[in-house]
């Protein structure tokens, strides 16, 4: 079975062919951080602009680079939401084009379902199913959720940030840094060359109980980072920047904070809760010092880890056709009826969006 993958929900243009949802025979990813980087984040209509222009290119490498034809792609698997309106919008088109002139089935996948995925797709890793349920940790710009995979494969939300993602967070420091766009890199390359403490640490992201956006989430799986963003400001407006070296212990200090939300909120997150491994996905994951941590916590806990390889750690079409691969997203004649979806609620069942569309199809 050869499905050929579709992602275009950020800033990344991203086409893959995947076979039995385990084995990547190519993913080509064309990124759009130059274009972005000057206004400091992704701009929507020039992300959406760039996807047009790219799109029919990187599909057709895709299949060049997978060694076949269109005529061998069993079926389409394209990201339908959470992501930026337009950007979605690109790839679904193109999908749903593809899939129709083909004569061949369309899958729609969630963006974030798929980046755990992507922690499974090296060249000899397990299956997913085989670590099932498992705890998986999703740490991107856009998103930051622990997510708990059933053992019928269902994903639910167990803990989230309840404000800014990881990622959005690395980036907004790094702009009061001066750092430049994409944050993270930036603050973990200043965070590498740290010596010694700062002498003051930035909060992990506690939240109240009593917090009301909690809805059934328990408060000590999930986090914060705006306040994080704040206390930075308040730090460097009594303390501005003297030196290289101390804006190197401001960048370990913040990113200590992070990475220590994240990594104590997955220990707790694995106490109990019968998981059989921890896998990690999304941009932020290519941090060192959260993959380190995290190796930590997954000893700690008795379970292996699982981390994408680099170039599935950010957005790319490997993780959605793969995905696909498995069964999961919304199938069948449903599908061609899906629209983007850009605050797609995580955790519905296909099934029951498949319904909802059939209902009001023309
Ligand atoms: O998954 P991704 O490529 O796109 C989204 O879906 O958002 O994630 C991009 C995010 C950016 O916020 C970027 O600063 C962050 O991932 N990131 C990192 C690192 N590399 C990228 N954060 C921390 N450390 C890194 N090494
Ligand atoms: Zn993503």
């Amino acid at each position: 079975m050869l499905i050929l993958g579709i992602e275009s929900s950020c800033d990344e243009t991203a086409a893959a062919v995947v076979r039995d949802g385990a084995e990547v025979l190519s993913s080509v990813i064309h990124t759009q951080v130059p274009l972005h980087a000057p206004h400091g984040g992704v701009v929507p209509e020039i992300a959406s602009r760039s996807h047009m222009e790219m799109i029919p290119s990187v599909i057709r490498r895709a299949v060049e680079e997978a060694g076949c034809s269109f005529a061998d792609i069993d079926a389409v698997a394209v990201t339908y939401g959470p992501g930026l309106a337009s950007s979605l919008l690109v790839g679904l088109s193109a999908a749903k084009g593809l899939a129709t002139a083909l004569g061949k089935p369309l899958i729609g996948i969630d963006h974030i379902e798929a980046h755990i995925q992507s922690a499974f797709l090296a060249p000899g890793s397990p299956r997913k199913d085989e670590f099932l349920p498992l705890l998986a940790l999703v740490v991107s710009g856009g998103h930051s959720a622990i997510i708990r995979v059933g053992r019928d494969g269902a994903p639910r939300i167990v803990g989230q940030t309840l404000d800014d993602a990881a990622g959005e967070a690395f980036d907004k420091a790094s702009q009061l840094l001066g750092l430049g766009y994409p944050g993270g890199p930036a603050i973990q390359k200043a965070a590498q060359e740290a010596h010694g403490e700062l002498g003051f640490e930035f909060p992990k992201g506690q939240i109240s109980r009593d917090n009301p956006a909690l809805g059934r989430m328990r408060a000590d799986l999930c986090f914060s980072f705006s306040g994080l963003k704040t206390s930075l400001r308040n730090y460097l407006q009594k303390n501005p920047v003297r030196d290289r070296e101390h804006l190197c212990r401001i960048a370990a200090a913040y990113q200590d904070a992070i990475v220590e939300a994240l990594a104590s909120r997955c220990a707790k997150a694995l106490k109990g809760c019968g998981c059989r491994g921890l896998a990690v996905g999304g941009g932020v994951s290519l941090n060192a010092a959260l993959r380190a941590r995290l190796k930590d916590v997954a000893e700690e806990a008795g379970v292996p880890i699982f981390l994408p390889e680099p170039r599935y750690c950010g957005d790319n079409a490997a993780m959605i056709a793969a995905l696909a691969g498995t069964g999961a997203g919304v199938r069948g004649e449903a599908a061609l009826l899906l629209d983007a979806t850009p605050n797609l609620s995580f955790g519905t069942s296909p099934s029951a969006i498949r319904e909802k569309l059939l209902a009001k199809a023309p």
